[in-house]
């Protein structure tokens, strides 16, 4: 069973509205803040692999750098393509650092 593993510290949380890339045991791991609310994303797209973490914010969704495809901060999802999902690992943030379960 997977356990929490440190993502970040709290300082280094991205900005309302952004998003942020970090390696975690070699793992690219897209860190995105929508209006407060901190999600953790597989950094790798469904799609072609682009690099999510590199990505922006639109309503509600991490949209990659590579084709545009966006994928909903909270469940992974893709509106525009539902088939294609971005994994989401739970998340939280205490004593100063994000956690989640990879
Ligand atoms: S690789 Fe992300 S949209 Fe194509």
């Amino acid at each position: 069973m997977s356990q929490f593993v440190r993502i970040c510290s709290q300082t280094e949380l991205p900005a309302t509205g952004a998003v942020a890339e970090f390696t975690v045991d070699g793992r690219a791991i897209c860190v995105a803040n929508v209006g407060g609310s901190i999600s953790v994303l597989n950094g790798v797209c469904p799609h072609e692999e682009g690099p999510l973490g590199e990505g922006s914010i639109e309503e509600g969704c991490v949209v990659c750098p590579w084709h545009g495809y966006s994928f909903d901060a909270k469940t992974g999802i893709s509106p525009e393509e539902p088939d294609l999902k971005a994994q989401v690992y739970e998340s939280v943030v205490e004593s100063g650092e994000l956690r989640a379960k990879l």
